[in-house]
């Protein structure tokens, strides 16, 4: 297989410092901003599964629940105005992430994530204590605002603060506890279901306000970065700061190169006209299709709508609230798996073990939905076995998912761009995955309604792309230095067309003589 090539590790630099618990404590606060992500992930598919929620505020939607019993099961959900819902938030987040990649940069990270926290806040608390739809629709937004602040300025936090050798492990705590906050919205739907008079809907938005305040109260306490310090003309500040942060003294080789680093990224005056140049065609093409691909795994339709769906293939609201909670589970602990497994077994694996794991489950799944709701939608009797088996190998896709695509989607792209081009193709990384959740999460309860059992298959086909796509075009990055990773291109039986002897070499041009520094200053 020439996709990788015979890759020799060069001599990156080490820089000294320990993973002091100082730096661990703040990049433990620091990827709580993960929470309200994943807490609202986990949160929105359960309260529209949830009658009385329902009835509130899409009535007719509720009707139709109500009386379908001998209706089309795929249709049941099929409104507008509940994907509505669910997905304003995505739109809202990706307009904000790029509003706040301006804030994050002239006034530092901190801001941004108070950003975050504070109109996610106002979110949860427009949302819990919503009387009208319009209410909840407002509400979505300024959920979606603060997590646009938040995803673009924690990841960025913890990459800067981070020892570099404990980046990838950091970086994946961001993800760990997007799924952490998807399982506890899950749970807290489970039993705010059963509150009797139904107002338990209430307290699964407006619970929201408990990550958010997490990490408003996280951002206020948190220090900055030294490389937010630097950009912002304090070097003393900054040196004594990065001395803090890496528990020694001597930080005078770091600090030389986040200075000289900061300088560089100052004078590249058009970050996104040079991302289309001919040597960059192999990050841009990866800021584009990884998040695309990820997204079109199909995993929101589990994340977002998994109670929703239970419930549509034959499962009653309580069973498919337990369901989420199972699958929440099984999500967070596969994630725990790729922590322990990204830099030892390598990207490559994960993602083609995921892939292959996913498109079976996938395909089972759609053959057992199709064979008890055929294309009428119209089940009959739901035996015991077909209950289970769809449950299992949902898991089995979900686990797929949070070791492969889940967390490499994001750590992959934070790793391959080179300083000059960080900032501007971090941007469209992150719009990208935006501009997708939306879609999918738009366009789901229709598809379903229209595609039936045949919607698994058509993830599963995109699911087949993507792996081929892994095998032939993702040359491996385990254990490269940032400053080294010029050299997968030029080795790669592909890219080397676009990327010639003199890019991206270690000491010979700016961005690989501050290469060294390049995921420190996004
Ligand atoms: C994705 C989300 C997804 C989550 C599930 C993240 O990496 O970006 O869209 O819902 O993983 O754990």
């Amino acid at each position: 297989m020439p996709a990788v090539g015979g890759f020799d590790k060069g001599n990156g630099k080490e820089y000294p410092g320990n993973l002091t618990p100082y730096v661990l404590v703040t990049c433990i606060v620091a990827a709580m901003g993960g929470l309200i992500f994943g807490y609202d992930i986990g949160i929105s598919g359960g309260v529209t599964s949830m009658p009385s929620f329902l009835k509130k505020f899409f009535p007719s939607v509720y009707r139709k629940q109500q009386a379908n019993e001998s209706t089309n099961q795929y249709c049941q959900y099929d409104s507008e105005t509940l994907t509505m819902f669910t997905s304003s938030l995505y739109l809202a987040a990706l307009l904000s992430s790029l509003v706040a990649s301006r804030v994050t940069r002239q006034f530092g990270r901190k801001l941004s994530m108070f950003f975050g926290g504070i109109l996610f806040l106002a979110g949860a608390l427009l949302n819990g204590f919503a009387q009208a739809i319009w209410m909840l629709i407002v509400g979505r937004l300024l959920l979606g605002f603060g997590i646009g602040f938040a995803n673009q300025s924690v990841p960025l936090y913890l990459s800067e603060m981070a020892p570099y050798r404990f980046r990838g492990a950091l970086n994946i705590g961001f993800q760990l506890s997007i799924t952490v906050g998807i399982l506890i919205a899950n749970v807290l739907n489970y039993f705010f279901n059963k509150i009797h008079g139904g107002w338990g809907w209430r307290l699964s938005l407006g619970g929201a306000m408990v990550p958010a305040l997490i990490i408003t109260v996280g951002s206020m306490i948190l220090p900055d970065t030294p490389n937010s310090i630097i950009e912002r003309g304090r070097h003393e500040e900054a040196r004594e700061e990065l001395r803090k942060v890496r528990g020694v003294n001597d930080v005078e080789e770091e600090f030389n190169d986040l200075v000289a680093a900061s300088e560089a990224s100052r004078q590249v005056e058009h970050p996104w006209k040079n991302l289309l140049q001919k040597k960059y065609r192999p990050h841009l093409t990866m800021a584009v299709l990884i998040p695309f691909f990820q997204q079109f795994t199909g995993i929101n339709v589990i994340m977002f709508y998994a109670p929703v769906l239970f419930n549509t293939i034959g499962f009653g609201s309580d069973a498919s609230l337990m369901s989420a909670v199972i699958t929440g589970i099984v999500n967070v602990v596969a994630t725990m798996v790729s922590i322990y497994g990204v830099d030892k077994w390598g990207r490559r694996f994960l993602f083609l073990e995921g892939g292959v794991q996913m498109l079976i489950c996938q395909a089972v799944v759609a053959a057992c939905i199709g064979a008890k709701f055929g294309i009428d939608g119209n089940p009959g009797e739901l035996p015991k076995w077909y209950a289970i088996v769809v449950v299992l190998f949902i898991c089995i896709y979900v686990a797929g998912f949070a070791w492969s695509w889940g967390p490499l989607g994001w750590l992959v792209p934070s790793e391959i761009f080179p300083l000059e081009i960080r900032s501007a193709a971090q941007s469209v990384n992150v719009s990208v995955n935006m501009l997708f959740t939306f879609l999918v999460a738009q366009v789901f309860l229709n598809m379903l309604c229209h595609l039936k059992f045949g919607l698994f298959l058509f993830f599963a086909f995109f699911v087949l792309v993507m792996s081929f796509f892994v095998y032939f075009f993702l040359p491996e990055t385990k254990g490269i230095p940032i400053e080294e990773m010029g050299r997968v291109w030029k080795t790669h039986w592909f890219w080397s067309r676009y990327v010639g002897e003199d890019d991206f070499v270690p000491g010979g041009n700016v961005e690989m003589h501050k290469g060294s520094n390049a995921t420190k200053n996004v």
